[in-house]
């Protein structure tokens, strides 16, 4: 999925830096990101390799990004690395529950506090906007159209709803909604104190199955019970991902979803996450009544087929293949 948000971002014009720990990989992949490029004269692309999952990584890839944009912070910071071990929760090895919570959520809450340091630390040491004055009376207004800077995460359709055969993965990107609705509601913070200063928004994208070398991985492992209740989930290429993310991005929204069941199951779950204008706050209470009912027979559905998948194949995980 990263690979195609690099190359979707390059072909809209933008500089990309790309992060992984394979190198061999990252090389190709810069390569493939470049080919997009709008303008290959002007446009720059940087990979580094480094383990997300340790917090000193993240601040060293900010400052190299940094020296790298001639002493600039990025813009966007896109979270993506992440990983499934989908297996039953007795079956799991108790290391892979830490390793899970490394992979998904560590990853994405090291970077984005690493980026976010580097945007907003050096605003605590300006006098805030507001102490000027300037911005107490009625007719107050920003001096300069402030840019905007994006934190997006990378969760999954399992943060709103998990079933049986994801309890190592699923408390992972709970766990990111969790981080970014609260780090949405701080922005303001920052935003209401330096209006000047260009604004940040985070984001997190909700994506149920993406037809990827992860998915494959994933499957070679996942209970053939887990398989047979997300069968009906055909996935989507990490291409058509990419598309939709971008554009629910460029239009503002905050939590997105890339296919109609995630976008009708999110409805019934937003509590006081940010919903985005009025007519959005209609939609998901209407869609949160209908999806109130409508979970009640998808939940019991659900419970039905795994007791039927027990007394067919035993607590064994019988069929463990492919079949
Ligand atoms: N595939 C799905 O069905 C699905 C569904 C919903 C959500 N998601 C989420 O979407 C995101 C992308 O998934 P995907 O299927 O595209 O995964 P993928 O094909 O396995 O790619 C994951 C990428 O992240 C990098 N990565 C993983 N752990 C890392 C770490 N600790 N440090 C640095 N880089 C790391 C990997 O490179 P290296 O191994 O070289 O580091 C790889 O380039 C993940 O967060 C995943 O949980 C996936």
């Amino acid at each position: 999925m990263g690979l195609e948000v690099g190359r979707q971002l390059a072909e809209k014009g933008a500089n990309v830096v790309i992060v992984a720990r394979d190198s061999d990989k990252l090389r190709h992949a810069i390569e493939y990101i470049k080919q997009g490029a709008l303008n290959p004269s002007t446009q720059r692309f940087h990979y580094i390799s480094a383990d997300l999952a340790s917090a000193p990584e993240s601040v060293r890839i900010v400052d190299e990004v940094v020296s790298w944009n001639a002493g600039n912070p990025p813009d966007t910071v896109w979270c993506c690395a992440g990983s499934s071990y989908p297996t039953l929760f007795i079956d799991t090895p108790v290391s892979k529950f830490q390793a899970q919570m490394d992979s998904n959520y560590f990853t994405s809450a090291y970077m984005a506090h690493a980026a976010l340091t580097s945007w907003l630390k050096p605003l605590e040491a300006q006098k805030s906007d507001v102490d000027d004055g300037i911005h107490n009376t009625p007719t107050a207004r920003v001096i300069a159209p402030p840019g905007t800077r994006h934190i997006i995460f990378t969760a999954s359709f399992l943060a709103f709803y998990s079933f049986a055969g994801y309890s190592p993965y699923s408390p992972t990107k709970a766990a990111l909604r969790a981080l970014s609705d609260t780090l949405s509601q701080e922005m303001n913070l920052y935003a209401a104190a330096h209006p000047n200063s260009p604004r940040v928004r985070v984001h997190t994208i909700f994506p149920a199955t993406i037809l990827t070398e992860g998915y494959e991985a994933e499957n070679r492992i996942k209970h053939s019970m887990t398989k047979m209740l997300e069968e009906d989930d055909e996935g989507q290429t990490p291409q058509v991902i990419a598309t939709k993310s971008i554009q629910a991005l460029e239009g503002g929204q905050e939590l997105i979803t890339t296919d109609m069941l995630t976008g009708l199951v999110k409805g019934s779950m937003l509590g006081g996450s940010l919903r985005g204008g009025f007519g959005r706050v209609i939609m998901s209470w209407f869609l949160a009544g209908l999806m109130g009912i409508v979970m009640v027979f998808v939940r019991a559905d659900m419970d039905r087929k795994c007791r039927v998948w027990g007394r067919k194949f035993g607590v064994s995980g019988v069929k463990r293949d492919n079949n």
